[in-house]
């Protein structure tokens, strides 16, 4: 069987997503989850565009050994050595170099002539394999680009040492069959194509990305790009997750194959969800919460009697924790350990013990805890390990007759409580502005919500928030029983990004 080559851009064109920046610790981390994964290629960013995104594509390579660490670039030879310093302790770094095909971006954004860019892409080609021979090369809006164009453009890229060719549907204007005819034309029309990879990249402006992506699979294409949980610009990137299942479960009309370690894809989703703040749709293919959910008396018979009835997938293929087992106040440390392990965490001693305190602390409030229950008090811990600012002691009071008042107690850098309350309009509006007086960090909140982790009256509520602060959006998350608690965390959490990467550039001025 053929295999695929599963190229993930979630850190780079899924980041671009408009308020889903990450900071490098972040990245590193999904990194390391994309590992676990099995994916081929991670596309770490775009190192030129800021010191921040060549700090994380650097780190990213230094760190993940397994895939091949790409980096994007202009096709512009400065582009190339600069970007070229970032990836270039990787085991095997890809230089990614883009420039567009199409008559409409040469016209009225480039303002160049197509032998412009014929000569453009062959000097970059030519200047990158100086460095390495893992080139790849994209035409970018090429489903709006003449075809015979691309065909013209692909054989001089190839000629110059391009590895992979990637036809990328930028606006997300192609229909599936539509772009399989593209991919058949490029196979069959660029004569040295047997020396390059072909890939497709789409975009989900019409709902098609995933639909055109496995088209242009099925009519040769052999690397496809995407973002875990279709994260990206605009309406998004094809979700990698869903094309990762449809060639599995579907391998008797693919007939190909991947490298991805299925059961590994919800963490990953969980993660990327996490860490970027976009929450997942319940009825999202594969991940969503109600992927796996039968509520039709009809179809729960069938399932109790055969799951194939009306199950094409396994959960347990795609990682989705079984809720059925639940532990609760007398679970002692090995069960909790066990119950982790199981859900693919493995913590050091020290995280462990802060985790089962956690668990502890969680079973006096609540009487069953449940993987999710697991699974958000783990990303809770880990939110809070490089933290400068912790959340001590939080107490308000409210209702319809008091003025909403909260009082805030915060362990400071320097392992000093700091004190103050504060009045507002209601309860999280009085603990922010609390929480303000202490920090001192100005900005604006522009986005809050809360939501239940599981069912029940006693559930976690965990709140996103987004604060925007210098034009740059920061994301926080909290969870907690008590969702004016959850509400502090979260905005803690944030404020502790917006420092860090304000640390970050003045360490670099
Ligand atoms: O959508 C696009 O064209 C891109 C390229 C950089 C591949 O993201
Ligand atoms: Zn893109």
């Amino acid at each position: 069987m053929d295999r695929v080559i599963i190229f993930d851009t979630t850190l780079r064109d899924g980041e671009q997503a408009a308020g889903g920046s990450l900071n490098a610790q972040e990245k590193l981390e999904i990194a390391r989850q994309l590992e676990r994964l099995g994916v081929d290629v991670i596309e770490a960013g775009f190192p030129v565009t800021s010191p921040g995104d060549f700090e994380a594509v650097r780190v990213i390579a230094e760190k993940i050994r397994k895939p091949s660490i790409c980096a994007l670039m202009h096709a512009n030879l400065k582009a190339v050595d600069e970007s070229w310093k970032a990836i270039k302790k990787a085991s095997n770094p890809r230089i990614h170099i883009v420039l567009s095909s199409s008559d409409i971006h040469l016209f009225y954004q480039l303002r160049k002539s197509r032998e412009q860019i014929i000569e453009m892409s062959r000097d970059t080609v030519k200047h990158a394999r100086k460095y390495t021979d893992n080139i790849e090369f994209s035409a970018m809006d090429a489903s709006r680009t003449e075809p015979a164009f691309i065909y013209q453009l692909l054989k001089i890229v190839i000629d110059a040492g391009a590895t992979t060719v990637n036809i990328p549907d930028t606006v997300g204007y192609a229909m599936p069959q539509q772009w399989a005819t593209v991919i058949e034309g490029i196979l069959k029309n660029v004569p040295n194509i047997d020396k390059a990879v072909v890939s497709t990249h789409c975009h989900n402006d019409l709902g098609l990305a995933v639909a055109n992506s496995l088209a242009a699979i099925k009519a040769g294409a052999r690397q496809v790009e995407g973002c875990i949980n279709g994260i990206g610009e605009r309406a998004g990137n094809a979700a990698l997750e869903e094309i990762i299942m449809a060639i599995k479960t579907r391998s008797d009309f693919f007939n190909l194959t991947t490298r991805i370690d299925t059961k590994q894809i919800y963490r990953t989703s969980r993660l990327v969800s996490d860490l970027t703040g976009f929450h997942v749709q319940p009825n999202k293919a594969i991940i969503g919460g109600n992927a796996f959910r039968h509520s039709s008396g009809l179809h729960v018979d069938g399932l109790l009697k055969k799951s194939s009835t009306y199950e094409i997938m396994d959960p347990r293929s795609v990682g989705i924790p079984s809720s059925s087992i639940v532990l609760g106040k007398t679970s002692g440390r090995h069960a909790f350990r066990e119950r982790l392990s199981e859900l693919g965490y493995t913590l050091n001693d020290e995280d462990l013990n802060k985790a089962f305190a956690a668990f502890k602390e969680l079973a006096d409030k609540k009487k069953d805890i449940t993987d999710r229950d697991i699974e958000s008090l783990v990303a809770e811990e880990q939110r809070t390990i490089s933290e400068q600012y912790h959340l001590d002691r939080l107490q308000v009071t409210c209702g319809d007759r008091g003025i909403p008042t909260a009082a805030v107690r915060l362990m400071s850098p320097g392992g000093k409580a700091l004190e103050d309350a504060a009045l507002g309009t209601g309860p999280v509006d009085a603990v922010y502005k609390a929480i303000n007086r202490l920090v001192k960090v100005p900005n604006e909140l522009t986005e809050f919500s809360v939501k239940s982790i599981t069912e029940g009256i006693d559930a976690i509520g965990e709140v996103l928030i987004r604060i925007e602060s210098e034009g740059v959006t920061y994301t926080g998350r909290g969870a907690d029983t008590d969702i004016i608690v959850s509400s502090a965390k979260a905005y803690i959490n944030a404020l502790n990004r917006l420092l860090a990467a304000k640390k970050a550039k003045g360490k670099k001025k």
